[in-house]
């Protein structure tokens, strides 16, 4: 006999692993999931051989896992890859056990072994899911996917699509360059791919119809691309970062642009005001700061929709701690190393080392607060950089000294950015070379937890640590 609960359990686990853009929201209390990575191939470039990826159930990105806020999501990683994997839950403040770091909250799980995530999704909004391996070969194949918490209560748009944005490094046969991990990504701007990707495909435009209103999901998975748009003749908001909604939405001026460094999210609602005879482009600029077109707004000839009104909409706030500004302590937080300004750094808490050391005995090159942490699970547990007492506030003044961007992510929290404009919270701060900020944390999550820039190469490098809550 199926019982009415079975029959949603299987509905919503088909919904699941099917490769559409956004699935049905499940109505169960628990959406079940089998997470399968494992080498495959994907069209990319048009008339070349499909390209050798790594990706989950056979599709890249991996299927859209879409629940309510504060349903449980129970997902089965079988893992057919040919060595060790975990999943890491970016941005979902849950228990430690099931935030997919080995050696750290999970032992590695083997190829052909299986492990169960299970957690309760408190926070509404945009995430995503990757390996969290220790080596940027398993995202920078393929293995990432997105996750929807959905409010109880969305706002009210057109259409909800996500563009999953990210790139890959191809040779002249359409096939991934195995060189990860060279001396030029780990100590520059990380791996950097030839071709950008929008959900797993070429960028192609993007069709809209004249008065619709979208929520646009942004979100970078890319290991180290740094997506910074601009929308030609639009004037979309920002309503959430990183999943946490704004208090007051920010509207984006003509030059105003979406800067998404790796790991990072944006919700926009995007009223799309345009016609059918003028083109609109949606710009990105490099890290050199040229612009170019990434891809365009294709406006269809269907009648223009009635626009609605013309106010963005406020999400609820999601739960997070109150800050007590007068009681925080301060910490300091120093981003080193890389190309470009010498530096001394310690690996796993050993001697001080110059760069040349440092990369020829370590393969080491950046540094939080002057130590690196290497990727061997045996040191994860042991290189503490902030013991945090549980409930209690924390103001981290991070300051980058190095010549390159970051995004400095932080595990099982969510911290507010105090010197940016709008003061979100936020799971992933991009911090440009020379800038300074002040997060604002309150350590409400016990367990040990990894601090490190979302730039996948520069985390093999060293720029990683974890913070212990007690
Ligand atoms: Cu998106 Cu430590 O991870
Ligand atoms: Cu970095």
């Amino acid at each position: 006999m199926i019982t009415r609960r079975h029959f949603l359990t299987a509905a919503s686990s088909v919904a699941a692993v099917a490769f559409v853009a956004l699935p049905k929201v499940a109505s169960a209390a628990t959406t079940n999931v089998t997470l399968m990575p494992a080498p495959a191939t994907w069209p990319v470039m048009p008339n070349q051989q499909d390209t050798a990826v790594w990706a989950y159930n056979n599709s890249l990105p991996g299927p859209v896992l879409r629940l309510k806020q504060n349903d449980r999501l129970r997902a089965v990683l079988k893992n057919n890859l040919t060595q060790d994997t975990t999943i890491h839950w970016h941005g979902i403040r849950l228990p430690n056990a099931m935030d997919g770091v080995p050696g750290l909250t999970q032992k590695p799980v083997r190829p052909g072994a299986s492990f169960t995530y299970d957690f309760a999704c408190q926070d509404a909004g945009t995430f995503w899911y990757h390996p969290h391996a220790g080596n940027p070969e398993q995202v920078g194949r393929g293995l990432y996917g997105l996750l929807i918490v959905d409010e109880p209560n969305p706002p009210p748009v057109d259409r909800d699509v996500a563009w999953v944005l990210s790139d890959l490094r191809l040779n002249k046969d359409a096939q991934i360059t195995p060189d990860f991990g060279n001396f030029m990504d780990l100590t520059h701007a990380g791996r950097l791919g030839n071709v950008a990707l929008n959900n797993g495909k070429l960028v192609q435009p993007f069709a809209v119809t004249a008065g619709e209103r979208i929520r646009l999901r942004l979100v970078n998975t890319a290991n180290a691309r740094i997506f910074d748009l601009r929308f030609s003749d639009h004037a979309p908001w920002i309503v959430a970062l990183d999943g946490h909604p704004l208090e007051t939405p920010l509207q984006l001026g003509p030059r105003d642009r979406v800067t998404l460094g790796p790991g990072m999210r944006a919700d926009l609602i995007v009223d799309l005001t345009g016609n059918p005879a003028t083109r609109y482009s949606v710009f990105d600029r490099d890290f050199q700061g040229r612009e170019h077109r990434l891809t365009d707004l294709a406006y269809g000839d269907a009648p223009a929709r009635a626009s609605g009104s013309q106010d963005a909409p406020t999400l609820a706030a999601n739960p997070v701690g109150a800050f007590d500004a007068a009681k925080a302590e301060r910490l300091p937080l120093v981003l080193g190393g890389g190309m470009g300004v010498p530096y001394d750094l310690k690996v796993d808490g050993g001697a001080k080392l110059d760069m040349r050391q440092a990369w020829d005995r370590h393969r080491m090159a950046w540094s939080l607060n002057g130590e690196a942490m290497t990727e061997h699970s045996d040191h994860l547990g042991h290189n503490t950089l902030f013991s945090l007492k549980r409930g209690r506030s924390y103001l981290i003044e991070a300051s980058n000294e190095t010549s390159w961007p970051h995004p400095v992510h932080l595990h099982g929290h969510v911290f507010r950015v105090l010197t940016q404009p709008g003061k979100p919270w936020r799971d992933t701060v991009l911090l440009q070379p020379n800038e300074k900020a002040q997060l604002a944390l309150v350590a409400d999550n016990p367990g040990h937890w990894m601090l490190h820039c979302h730039i996948l190469e520069h985390q093999a490098a060293g720029m990683m640590a974890t913070v212990s809550v007690k």
